[in-house]
Formats: structure tokens, C-alpha cells, sequence
């Protein structure tokens, strides 16, 4: 990367912003409740609240007939008190009398009823009234908002999702598929529609997927997630519009959600100014084996939400500051834990730690989801404790903000791969795994402390040295074309079994798997065995491989049968008909190397693999340390200071020896070494020159 700052998200509070989602709506008939809340979030270092998520009903009572007083006020009071507030716009929920009297706007399932009028998140995105509605709320709200001193920027709607199967989204799915197919002829083609009799001879003919209807052409489900991407990115732009036109000035984001697998939220990255997401991990829920599966996962998810906007710092938008609501089992977080999910958030690249919520509300459903206020309405508990220890923490932190991470090493995550392998029917419908197995491949970095961005298969590759890509079964030609060349300039890619195997319409390559990667990687994969959860195979590193490793490695799930044409065998299976075949190879092409993984192995394989890999491409860690099970470190850097983060989620304290750098620690000032101590559930801050 072009090591660099960027600027704050808000130029108007430069520095972390802190705070959560407050909903003043709730609390219209106590108004001592504003000043109290504005005292409180004085004292728990709090400078920033998203405000007016789902108030429609209070901000339209009746249609045409609005009440701005309340926020008026609310707004007021947070300028005079040096309070800032992300300002929402309602859409996540409409008022009852919308839908009552508009009944377009609710959504129909897949099963083509409508719904009735409840819970949230339940309105059509092509609908022309909810549009409407939707336009002119936030007009009214950009006409006497977007100038508010205290307003730092836009929190659209709240975690999109879903979709509608209504006549107007029929209608526009149609249309959609006209633009992008411009005649029957070539939509049959990609549709592979002669299989079943499935031809359509008029676009009329075309439904969205149904339980009681079409759900077997992959091609179309696949189809139908771009549009439903596509629509609500429209929606979300609908959305924007006035806003922007109002103060340009403004940031704008919408929040999202951990690995959601309802919208390609890569496609959002144009039309946001800055990414959020809420993020929930479950922790202590793994008994005594400690976070780092857990936390490993939350990270995969910080790496990717960095990587959506390329590197420029992120916001985390929604966290819990105690416990969720919904979980099986809710627990408290244990002392610590609540500042190193915080800071582990920080560690990636958030430059902001938010809430869900402020205030527990008093009734309806989540009234015991954790807040920094509790019902009995004081700062006297250990949750507010932690909130303002937060606090207190961002502020030594401020010469981290605007910084970013400096990766080596990217994965290859897109959401119409992952679609379309969990959706077609092949050898392993009990499940392939596809987000675990991409998080296995991303926990060894982890382990290492090895930076990672998490990009689409269209991104730029130039600045990487290591490129994984696990699983990448849909491969266009395009993006075999650049892999190639990544490869043949000097790269080295490690991709697996099923991949290679469809292009972007999800027609399977027919001159043989995998297809455009056949080259680069030099074999050719002719068969695939599915593995009953029973089975198990092996892979053994042979005498004297290029790797140095050595023993022998469980695997299980798949299993690819592959001939050599150029690649070299590292290891063979152990077992069954194929033992002694090629299980994992490589491939020197051009500069570079390509490797192949014929099966899912089991750990510690990926660990080994990958150190060995991390080595040989001379790729950057975060520390030249040994890091213990479940403790890793991550780096922010602009170029001049690098702020190693520490973050043990191992489950007991550890004492690590630090390489011979100079390290202060951000929080206390003082110099650290040669040893550093990270608590239990801790995380240290310790800031170098740059390497
Ligand atoms: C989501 C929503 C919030 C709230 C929380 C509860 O993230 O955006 O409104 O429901 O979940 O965890
Ligand atoms: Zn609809």
C-alpha cells in the first residue's frame, strides 16, 4: 500500500468517535430522560449517537404531518453539550397507518403472500410509494438537519436485508434480466434453459425463485441475489439522494451485518462514504477452549469490511456493551472482555467503537439487550464502568486514527462464489463449508500475526504477494487471466479442490477443471469424491518435498483427483483407491508459484502451511514473535509509527517475549520490554517506529 492517514470520518469530531444507538423517540413523554442521558454520556466518554433509527412513526405520525420537535430538541441539547449524533434515516420500519393504507409496501415471501404489517425490516425496495414516502422523509430531514452543528453524518436506514417477491419486483427482475441479457436467446443460453424443458419464449414467463415453483436453475438464484443486491443498492442511492444534494459535506454510510449472505455489500462500497457494521460476537460460548475461534472469526469479518472501501478506516457501528437478546444463551462479557472486543475492532481498522444501545427500552422485544444505561437508569455498574474505561482508552489513542493496515497477503472472498457453491448440487449437498473453510485458511494468518485484506476476485492485486483463494469455484475468464498474470509477475497463490469448476454465470468449464486456473496452477483435476462425515483420508508430504514439511495430516469432506501437468506433488493421500495421489502441489509458473490443495485438511495443516508459506514469501508479521494459541497481534500503521495491538483471547494470561524493537505502551506511556504481560482477556497498545 501507499502507506498513508486518511482524514477523519468527520472533520467535525477528529478524534475516535464513542457512543451508540439512542432512540429519544421512546422517551417523548419523560423529558428529564434527554438531560439525564446527556449527563451520562458526558461521563462515559461518549461523543457520538446514531439517532432516529426506526422513528418514523414519531417523525410522521399521520402522513404529510411531521414532528421535528423532539429531535429538535435532542440535536439542540447534543450541540450545546459537545455531543454529535450519526442522524438516521427511518426506512428500517414504517409507521402502521403507511401500511395500512398503502399496502404495496409490505413484502411478499417467496411464497408469494404478503406480509402483514409488523416487526421491521419488512418493506419492498421497488415499491414507487415506499420510494416515495422515503424521499420525501429524508428531504424534510436534509432541509432542516444537514446544517445542524451537531449532525457528523448519515446512518441510512438500518442493516438491509431481504428481499420481496411482489408484481413491481417481478416486473423489475425482468428488467433487470433484459439489460443484462438483452434477448431470450442469450438467457436461455446462460440459464442452460433446455435442461428440463426450461426455455422461456417471453420474458413474461420469467417468476423469481419459489419454494412451489422454480428453485433448480442456479444460474437464476443466482440471478435473482445480483438483483436483489442491486435493488436495494438502488434503494439505498434513492435514499442518498436528497442528503447529498442537501450538504454534500456529509459522510454517508449504512450499517452492516457479520459475513451477511443476503447482499454482495461489496457492491455498496461506491455508494457509502465510509463502511459501519455491528458486530456481535459470541463470546464465551466455546467452554474452555478459549476465543480464538470466535475471535478469529470477528477479525475475518474487520479485514473485509476494511478491505471493502481498500483500507480506509471503518466503522463499528453496533457492538453490545454487556449481553445480546438473542442468543441461546446470552452471557455477561467477563471483566476485560468488553475493552478487547472493543479494541479488537480498533485493531483492524475501526475508528470508532459504537452500541447497540444507549438506553434499554423499557418494553417490546429488546428491552434486556444489553445498553450503557440499564433500566435501573444510573452510571453506579461495572457495564458503564467498562463503556467509560473505553472511553478513556480512545482518547490515548488518538494518534492511531486515520491509520490503516499494510497487507501482504489477500483472500479471496465474493459473495456470487459463495452463492453459487453452497447452492449447486454436487458431491457434498450435507454441506461444503464454505465461510468456515475460508476462516480456517484465515485463522493461520491470524495465528501469526500476519496482516491479511479480504478482497473480490475483480480487485486489484498488485500490492499482495500472497493470494488465497479457497474454494473459488466460480472463475470467469477475466479473472483467471489476472490470477495467471499475478502468478507469472512473481505472486504465489493457494487456492483448493472445487474451484475453477463454473464461470460467472455458473456454466461449467468444459476444457477441463479448473478451468481458467488449469495453466497457472499446471494440473488437471478429472474427478471429485465426496467424503460421508464418517470418512476420513490423509495428506502425507513426501521424502524431501520443496516445503520441508513433513507427517502425515488428516483430511475430510472432499476430496479432488488430479493428474500432474507441470505442478510437482508436496503430498499424497493416504487412503482409499487414490492413496499416493497428488494432495497438495505446486506449480512454478512464470516468477511465481502456484500451489493446489486437493482436500479439506484438518489443523494443524494450515498453520504449518502457511508459516512455511509466509517465510518463503518474505511477508511481513506484525511482530517477529511466537505468538501462543489464540493470542494474536495486528498492526495499524502510517508509515512512521506502527501501533501493534495485542489482543489475548486465549483464555489465560501470557508473557511474551518481544523481538528488539522499541515499544511504548499507548495507554501508560512507558516504555515495554523485553517481555510484555497481555491479562487475561487483555490487550495492550504498544507503539514502534515503523518497520
Ligand atoms: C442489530 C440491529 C439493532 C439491534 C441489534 C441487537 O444489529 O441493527 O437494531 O436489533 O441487532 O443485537
Ligand atoms: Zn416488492
Amino acid at each position: 500500500m501507499t502507506v498513508k492517514r486518511y482524514p477523519p470520518i468527520s472533520g467535525k469530531l477528529p478524534v475516535f468517535m464513542h457512543g451508540a444507538d439512542y432512540n429519544p423517540d421512546q422517551w417523548q413523554h419523560r423529558p428529564d430522560v434527554l438531560e439525564e442521558d446527556i449527563r451520562l454520556m458526558k461521563l462515559a466518554k461518549t461523543n457520538v449517537m446514531a439517532v432516529g433509527i426506526f422513528a418514523w412513526a414519531a417523525l410522521e405520525p399521520e402522513e404529510g404531518v411531521f414532528t421535528f420537535d423532539w429531535l429538535d430538541r435532542t440535536l439542540d441539547r447534543f450541540a450545546a453539550n459537545g455531543l454529535y449524533a450519526w442522524l438516521a434515516t427511518p426506512s428500517g420500519a414504517r409507521p402502521a397507518w403507511m401500511s395500512e393504507k398503502y399496502p404495496e409496501v409490505l413484502r411478499v415471501g417467496a411464497n408469494r403472500v404478503r406480509n402483514l404489517h409488523g416487526a421491521r425490516h419488512n418493506h419492498c425496495y421497488t415499491s414507487p410509494v415506499y420510494r416515495e414516502k422515503t424521499a420525501v422523509m429524508n428531504g424534510k430531514l436534509a432541509e432542516r438537519y444537514a446544517h445542524h452543528p451537531a449532525v457528523v453524518g448519515w446512518h441510512i436506514s438500518n442493516e438491509y436485508g431481504g428481499e420481496c417477491h411482489c408484481p413491481y419486483c417481478q416486473d423489475a427482475f425482468r428488467d433487470w434480466l433484459k439489460r443484462k441479457y438483452g434477448t431470450l436467446d442469450a438467457l436461455n443460453h446462460a440459464w442452460w434453459a433446455a435442461f428440463w424443458s426450461h426455455t422461456y419464449t417471453s420474458w413474461e414467463q420469467i417468476e423469481s425463485p419459489a419454494p412451489h415453483g422454480e428453485k433448480m436453475v442456479h444460474a437464476m438464484n443466482l440471478d435473482w441475489r445480483r438483483f436483489v443486491t442491486d435493488q436495494t443498492v438502488d434503494f439505498c442511492r434513492h435514499e442518498i439522494a436528497p442528503l447529498r444534494a442537501a450538504n454534500p459535506e456529509l459522510p454517508v454510510t449504512t450499517n452492516m451485518m457479520d459475513l451477511f449472505d443476503g447482499l454482495d455489500y461489496r457492491r455498496f462500497a461506491d455508494v457509502v462514504d465510509v463502511v459501519s457494521w455491528d458486530a456481535y460476537p459470541m463470546w464465551h460460548d466455546a467452554g474452555g477452549e478459549g476465543e480464538g475461534k470466535t475471535a478469529a472469526w470477528f477479525s475475518f469479518n474487520h479485514d473485509l469490511f476494511r478491505s471493502l472501501k481498500g483500507g480506509q478506516p471503518f466503522m463499528l457501528m453496533e457492538s453490545t456493551p454487556s449481553l445480546t437478546n438473542w442468543q441461546a444463551v446470552s452471557k455477561l462479557k467477563r471483566p476485560g472482555m468488553h475493552k478487547l472486543s472493543s479494541l479488537h475492532a480498533v485493531a483492524h481498522g475501526s475508528d470508532t467503537v459504537q452500541y447497540f444501545q444507549w438506553r434499554k427500552s423499557r418494553g417490546s422485544s429488546e428491552k434486556f439487550h444489553g445498553a450503557v444505561v440499564d433500566h435501573a437508569g444510573h452510571e453506579h455498574t461495572r457495564v458503564f464502568r467498562d463503556v467509560t474505561e473505553v472511553g478513556d482508552t480512545l482518547e490515548r489513542l488518538r494518534d492511531v486514527l486515520g491509520t490503516s493496515v499494510d497487507a501482504q497477503v489477500a483472500i479471496i472472498f465474493d459473495w456470487d462464489n459463495r452463492w453459487a457453491v453452497k447452492d449447486a448440487q454436487g458431491p457434498r449437498n450435507m454441506g461444503v463449508h464454505f465461510e468456515d473453510t475460508v476462516v480456517q485458511h484465515y485463522k493461520a494468518f491470524w495465528e501469526l500475526g500476519v496482516p491479511v485484506d479480504v478482497i473480490g476476485r475483480h480487485d486489484d492485486l498488485s500490492k499482495y504477494k500472497l493470494l488465497v483463494a479457497p474454494m473459488m469455484y466460480m472463475v470467469d475468464e477475466a479473472a483467471g487471466k489476472r490470477i495467471e498474470q499475478f502468478v507469472g509477475g512473481g505472486g504465489t497463490f493457494v487456492t483448493t479442490y472445487w474451484s475453477g469448476i463454473v464461470d460467472e454465470n455458473d456454466l461449467c468449464h468444459l476444457a477441463g477443471f479448473p478451468g481458467p486456473l488449469r495453466k497457472t496452477l499446471g494440473i488437471w483435476s478429472e474427478e471429485i469424491d465426496g467424503l460421508h462425515d464418517h470418512d476420513k483420508n490423509g495428506l502425507v508430504f513426501l521424502d524431501g518435498n520443496a516445503l520441508g514439511l513433513t507427517g502425515e495430516f488428516a483430511s475430510h469432506e472432499l476430496c479432488d483427483l488430479i493428474h500432474l501437468e507441470g505442478a510437482e506433488a508436496l503430498a499424497v493421500y493416504a487412503d482409499d483407491f487414490y492413496a499416493g495421489r497428488p494432495a497438495l502441489t505446486v506449480h512454478s509458473f512464470g516468477r511465481g508459484k502456484a500451489y493446489y490443495l486437493t482436500t479439506r485438511a484438518k489443523e494443524p495443516f494450515y498453520d504449518l502451511f502457511y508459516k512455511r508459506l509466509v517465510a518463503e514469501a518474505g511477508i511481513k508479521r506484525a511482530v517477529d514473535a511466537d505468538l501462543p494459541a489464540g493470542v494474536t497481534a495486528q498492526v495499524r500503521t502510517d508509515g512512521t509509527n506502527d501501533y501493534v495491538f495485542w489482543l489475548n483471547f486465549s483464555g489465560k494470561e501470557q508473557k511474551i517475549a518481544l523481538d528488539n524493537l522499541r515499544y511504548t505502551d499507548m495507554e501508560s506511556g512507558e516504555a515495554v520490554g523485553p517481555e510484555v504481560t497481555i491479562p487475561l482477556h487483555g490487550v495492550r497498545i504498544l507503539r514502534r517506529t515503523a518497520l
